[in-house]
């Protein structure tokens, strides 16, 4: 396998620094080009048939769809797959993607082209939006309509019904983990982030499987979820499949638990019950082991964000002493986080390259960015992790300015996380439903008694519904 020199070439065009620099014209030729621009725009605003429902098909839709708690991911609160249903949200769809609000990506524009599941408008798709909204949300002429090009992220596959009545994308599903009894979500929870365990409902299994698929079917209040099996879901995540070959070892009475994130209005009569699943598919027996995936959180908790600090940054270094291919990173921190980098200091190199910056991270959105091809992280490497957090008045989100902020499961508490899948190197050319060495068993119930020792702690303080919750 050859994927890490393929990484080497993108990374390396991906750390130069493109520069624009913008001459001011002078005020007059300013004034013709501004009045030049308005002519040509109002010649040609854009319609919605004429270019709008391109860029909404290609960049929204599979969020914004039709009946979207009937599908399997968790899933935004309004359609945008026809003219009307668009035209009245014109001003709100300029205004979020002036602001970058959507479509939701937190990753900058440097890493274009690197994450499987990203998301980029490009300028020329923003200005249509705005433009559009600017002339009124012109309808134009459906015959002009483009055919429908869909987002590369969506699958477009017919849903499959499991047993249980759980939905799922990638098909059926031969394992479901589920809550011990639906979650009541109380009429004051507006944000909510409790760490729940769960347990399989159906699908049990008695000898050691290797696990090639996850998926996360979750209710319309759902905002995301992470889970150290499953993942993380978050709104339009379709399942998570592993290269052909890769998996997780997942052992008989594995731990598991998720932390959810619900988000709905506050207010009387809207309480409800949220009863998310997840589902495994597994290697069938016969199939090739090549790669063991392993999973890392990364923590870093020795830590205090002085109150009032609006610019603190806090560092972490995790160093490897056997070459490695990484799959994904999912950095995590709550409503104090600012910005994050993630940086890789190669015994081959005099310079730090950087994996992953995120400038303005939103705790509202967790991603799990995936690379498109595994990157190989050589032996003597070291991964260089700094989180930024503002902890003053000015972001609106900080719960208390005044208190200083040490690590801890509650939201009103700070995280230093930067979850990574990776395997090791070489290839075992196991077989599923065979000898499984030793290590590899070892190995997997070190990382199970990890998780049940965090996932425990953070779930005592999970219990009340709305306030001083765990997250993770
Ligand atoms: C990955 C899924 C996803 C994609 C892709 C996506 N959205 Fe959204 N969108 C959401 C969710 C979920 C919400 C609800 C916001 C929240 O709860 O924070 C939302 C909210 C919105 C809102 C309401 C914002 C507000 O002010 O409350 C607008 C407008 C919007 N999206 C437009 C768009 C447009 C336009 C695109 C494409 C350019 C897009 N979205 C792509 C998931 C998505």
């Amino acid at each position: 396998m050859d994927v890490g020199r393929v990484w080497l070439y993108r990374t390396a065009s991906a750390v130069v620094l493109v520069t624009a620099v913008g001459i001011a014209p002078s005020g007059e030729a300013m004034a013709q080009d501004v009045h030049a621009a308005e002519v040509a725009a109002a010649a040609s605003a854009p319609t919605y048939y004429g270019a709008v429902k391109g860029v909404l098909d290609r960049n929204c839709v599979d969020c914004h769809r039709e009946n979207p708690a009937s599908v399997g991911g968790m899933v935004a609160p309004f359609a945008l797959t026809a003219y009307e249903n668009a035209r009245r949200r014109a001003g709100s769809i300029a205004r979020a993607v002036r602001t970058d609000y959507m479509p939701p990506w937190d990753a900058d524009i440097q890493h274009k082209g690197l994450f499987k599941n990203e998301r980029y408008l490009s300028d020329e798709e923003k200005q249509i939006l705005v433009d559009w909204a600017a002339a009124g949300a012109p309808k134009g002429d459906p015959s002009e309509a483009p055919a429908v090009v869909s987002s590369p992220n969506v699958v477009a596959v017919e849903p499959t019904v499991a047993p249980d009545g759980s939905v799922w994308m990638m098909g059926m599903p031969d394992m479901v983990v589920g809550f011990d009894k639906p979650i009541n979500v109380c009429s004051e929870v507006e944000d909510w982030q409790p760490q729940v365990p769960q347990h399989v409902i159906w699908g049990n299994i008695t000898e050691p499987k290797w696990i090639r698929a996850t998926e996360i079917s979750a209710g319309p209040i759902v905002h995301h979820t992470v889970s150290s099996i499953l993942g993380v879901g978050t709104p339009g995540r379709g399942p998570f499949v592993f290269p052909k070959g890769w998996g997780i070892l997942f052992l008989p009475d594995t731990y598991m638990s998720i932390s959810m994130h619900y988000h709905k209005k506050a207010g009387p009569g809207t309480e409800t019950v949220d009863d998310t699943r997840g589902g495994i598919q597994f290697y069938q027996d016969g199939d090739t082991i090549n790669y063991v995936v392993e999973t890392e959180l990364q923590p870093y908790t020795d830590f205090t964000i002085p109150a009032g600090d609006p610019n603190y940054a806090v560092h972490n270094v995790t160093h490897f002493d056997e070459d490695v291919y990484l799959l994904s990173m999912g950095p995590h921190a709550h409503y104090r986080g600012k910005a994050v980098r993630i940086e890789l200091k190669r015994p081959d190199r005099p310079f730090r390259e950087t994996l992953l910056w995120v400038p303005h991270y939103d705790f509202n959105w967790q991603f799990q960015y995936e690379l498109k091809e595994p990157y190989l992280i050589p032996a003597g490497s070291s991964m260089y992790i700094t989180w930024w957090y503002d902890n003053s008045a000015d972001n609106p989100y900080n719960p208390d300015p005044t208190a200083n902020v040490t690590y801890g499961p509650a939201t009103t508490d700070e995280m230093m996380n930067a979850r990574i899948y990776f395997a090791r190197t070489k290839p075992l050319g196991l077989v599923a439903g065979g000898e499984i060495p030793p290590e590899l068993i070892a190995r997997a119930s070190a990382a199970d008694a990890r998780a049940r020792r965090a996932a425990q702690q953070w779930e005592a303080g999970s219990e009340s519904c709305g306030k001083d919750v765990a997250s993770r």
